[in-house]
């Protein structure tokens, strides 16, 4: 009677199996890459102040009670949808005043509320912030997050 499964016929399902998948892996890895830079973002307007917005906002750790685009911490309010939230779709310049604004503000030491730090951050670097949280805004997530609130 012929063996079941050999030793050599176990190892090339080990061997196959692990280089088919392996395979898909690399393949879907490849196409996540491409929507991303094809579909999701708009890379002509990534601009030199939306990478340094970028740079203010993981020198200062925001994603450590923030979450951007569902990464991060959830202790505070949810920011990539923010631009939409604070109606900077309809009017960019509101918005940037608004943050600028709320910046300054924190911590707002009200009682009963969770606290934000106070940044000391430049003019410079909150408009750079307004540009990065604005581009951010604007990257297909696939309805992420589900609610406005974030
Ligand atoms: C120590 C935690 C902490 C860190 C770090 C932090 N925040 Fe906050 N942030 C908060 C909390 C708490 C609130 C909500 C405060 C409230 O509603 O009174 C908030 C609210 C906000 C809001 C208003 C959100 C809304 O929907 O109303 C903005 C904008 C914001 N933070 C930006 C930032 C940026 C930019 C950074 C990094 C430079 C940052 N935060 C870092 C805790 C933090």
């Amino acid at each position: 009677m012929a063996e079941a499964l050999t030793k050599s016929a176990a190892r090339n399902v080990f061997y196959g199996g692990s280089f088919f998948f392996f395979a898909i892996f690399v393949g879907l890895t490849a196409h996540s890459h491409y929507y991303m830079n094809t579909s999701s973002t708009d890379t002509s307007t990534l601009s030199a102040s939306v990478a340094r917005g970028k740079h203010v906002w993981e020198k200062n750790a925001c994603i450590n009670c923030h979450s951007i685009l569902g990464e991060g911490a959830y202790f505070a309010p949810e920011l990539g949808n923010l631009w939409d939230r604070w109606g900077g779709k309809e009017d960019t310049a509101a918005a940037r005043e608004m943050l600028k604004a709320w910046m300054a503000a924190q911590p707002s030491g009200t009682p009963g509320r969770r606290q934000m730090p106070q940044f000391n951050l430049t003019d410079q670097e909150v408009n750079d912030l307004a540009d990065f949280l604005e581009w951010t805004s604007r990257i297909k997530t696939q309805n992420w997050p589900p609610n406005k609130a974030g």
